[in-house]
């Protein structure tokens, strides 16, 4: 049996996930959310998410990088050159299969996606890169949760593919 594949995201109600290579948000909790998820696990994402996430090689994570750059790879970090290859090598290693972007990755790997692990933050932001749009799919919540900070109200939802 191949494992589940979870797409991982926090995204704006205008779908906006980021912002001149940064995320177009500050959510100190969302950000914990995301690391403690991903822990362990394997992670697959393209070349911008890698350079600009310090912690993909950190806390026993198994990081898959789409890029067409070879010399990225390492001993602890895989590459492949589309999803497709991506995908069979996280069906390899340890732990979960977490998508975790950027924008071309989610629209190639939403079709395939047994899971959402979803932060919608319930704000209009600018931004140059977009998740695919989810809400027309069928899923069933699995838990949900609400929460805020000072500047933004959000929520953390589980969502699982219904076919
Ligand atoms: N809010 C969130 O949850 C979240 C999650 C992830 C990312 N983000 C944000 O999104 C932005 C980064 O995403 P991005 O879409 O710009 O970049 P990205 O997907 O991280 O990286 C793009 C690069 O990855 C490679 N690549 C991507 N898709 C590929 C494919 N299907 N086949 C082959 N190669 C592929 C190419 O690398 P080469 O040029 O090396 O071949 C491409 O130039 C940042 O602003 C980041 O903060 C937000």
């Amino acid at each position: 049996m191949p494992k589940p594949i979870t797409l991982i995201v926090a995204c704006a109600e205008n779908r906006v996930i980021g912002r001149a290579r940064r995320l177009p948000f500050d959510i100190p909790e969302d950000k914990a959310w995301f690391h403690a998820k991903t822990a362990g696990q394997t992670v697959v994402m393209g070349h911008i998410c890698f350079e600009t996430w310090p912690k993909a090689v950190a806390d026993g994570r198994h990081p898959v990088v789409i890029t067409r750059d070879p010399s990225l790879a390492s001993d602890r970090v895989r590459v492949a050159d589309n999803i497709t290859e991506a995908l069979a090598i996280a069906q390899t290693l340890p732990g979960e299969i977490l998508i975790c972007g950027g924008q071309r990755i989610y629209e190639e790997t939403l079709p395939l996606a047994d899971r959402l692990l979803l932060t919608l933050v319930h704000a209009e932001v600018p931004g140059d890169t977009w998740f695919p749009e989810w809400r027309h799919l069928s899923w069933r919540e699995i838990s949900r949760r609400e929460s805020s900070d000072a500047n933004y109200r959000y929520t953390f939802s589980e969502l699982e593919r219904v076919r």
